[in-house]
C-alpha cells in the first residue's frame, strides 16, 4: 500500500484527496486470491469487466453480466483490508437510463459491499453520474477507448487523436463536473492525456494514456503474463506466470504418466504408528 494511504479501508474520498500527489497504483482483480495479492500494494482493486475476456474466455467484455460482476465482486471484497474495491458496471446494466443505472449500482454495491462502481461514457453519461453520485454511489468514469462501445468504435484503437482532443476533453470536464471522483482514460494520446490531466480537479487513471495521469492501471493478468491472446502496445509484462505454470503441469503430468507423482510422502498410512494420534 502506498505511504499516503490512510491506516483503514481506502474510499472514494481518499482518492479523490490524491490529485497531484503520489501517484494511485491500480489494478484489477476477479478473485479472493489476487485480491490478497494486490491488497498491500495497491491502492485500488478494480473488479473490472474485463473478466470476460480474460477469465471466461469470451471475445469481448459484451457479454458479462451483473450476477457475474456480483460473484467476482464479492470474492475481491473477501480477499482485501486497505485497498478499495471498484467494481465496473457491465454492458446494458446502466445505459438505458439513471433509474436503472441507481438500481444496478445499488445491487453491485449492497451484493459486494465495494464502496464505488465504475462505468463508460463521457458527457452523455454525465446525467447518470450525476443522479448517482447524489444517491450515495461514489462513481469512477471511463473515457477515451471504451470497450462496451467496440462495435460502434470499431476496434480497440486509440481515441482522441485527430481533431477528437476537444471531444475527449469535453468528456473529462463533463464527468468531473458530474461528481465522479476520478476517471480513467483508456488509450489516449500521451499529450491529450496530459492536458486532461492538468485541466482536472480529479485524478486521472491512465491505462495506455502515458506517464503524465494522477494514476496507473493494468490488467493484472496481463503483467503477469497470464493471459496471453493478445498483448496491447500499453502493456509491460513483469513477470511470466503463463510459461512457469506451463512448465510445471507439463512437470505433473509427466511424473503422473511416470508413476513418480504421488510419491509414498503423498500418502496416508493404513494404520497408525503406536503413539500417533
Ligand atoms: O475492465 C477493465 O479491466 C478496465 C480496465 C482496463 C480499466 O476497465
Amino acid at each position: 500500500m502506498s505511504a499516503t494511504s490512510p491506516a483503514r479501508p481506502v474510499l472514494p474520498p481518499d482518492i479523490r484527496a490524491r490529485k497531484g500527489s503520489q501517484p494511485l497504483v491500480v489494478l484489477t482483480a476477479y478473485t479472493t486470491p489476487v485480491a490478497r495479492l494486490v491488497d498491500p500494494h495497491c491502492d485500488i482493486a478494480l473488479v473490472g469487466d474485463s473478466l470476460g475476456m480474460v477469465l471466461h474466455g469470451m471475445p469481448s467484455t459484451l457479454g458479462v453480466t451483473l450476477e457475474m460482476m456480483i460473484l467476482h465482486g464479492r470474492a475481491v471484497v473477501r480477499g482485501l483490508t486497505r485497498a478499495m474495491a471498484v467494481i465496473d458496471m457491465p454492458f446494458g446494466s446502466y445505459e438505458e437510463s439513471p433509474q436503472q443505472a441507481y438500481r444496478n449500482a445499488a445491487r453491485l454495491m449492497a451484493e459486494t459491499a465495494a464502496p464505488a462502481v465504475k462505468l463508460e461514457g463521457g458527457a452523455h453519461m454525465a446525467e447518470t453520474i450525476s443522479f448517482l453520485c447524489a444517491r450515495g454511489v461514489p462513481v469512477m468514469a471511463h473515457i477515451g477507448l471504451t470497450p462496451q462501445a467496440v462495435n460502434t468504435l470499431g476496434g480497440y484503437k486509440v481515441v482522441g487523436r485527430d481533431g477528437e482532443a476537444d471531444r475527449v476533453l469535453a468528456d473529462a470536464l463533463a464527468v468531473q463536473a458530474a461528481g465522479a471522483f476520478s476517471v480513467v482514460l483508456e488509450k489516449v494520446p500521451v499529450g491529450l492525456a496530459a492536458r486532461i490531466t492538468q485541466s482536472l480537479d480529479i485524478p486521472t487513471i491512465g491505462i495506455g494514456a502515458g506517464v503524465d495521469c494522477d494514476g496507473q492501471v493494468l490488467v493484472v493478468d496481463d503483467m503477469l503474463g497470464l493471459f496471453t491472446e493478445f498483448r496491447p502496445k500499453f502493456v509491460k509484462r513483469y513477470a511470466d506466470l503463463g510459461a512457469l505454470a506451463d512448465q510445471a503441469i507439463a512437470t505433473y503430468a509427466a511424473e503422473v504418466r511416470a508413476r513418480t507423482f504421488p510419491a509414498p510422502e503423498h500418502g496416508f498410512a493404513d494404520t497408525l504408528p503406536k503413539g500417533a494420534k
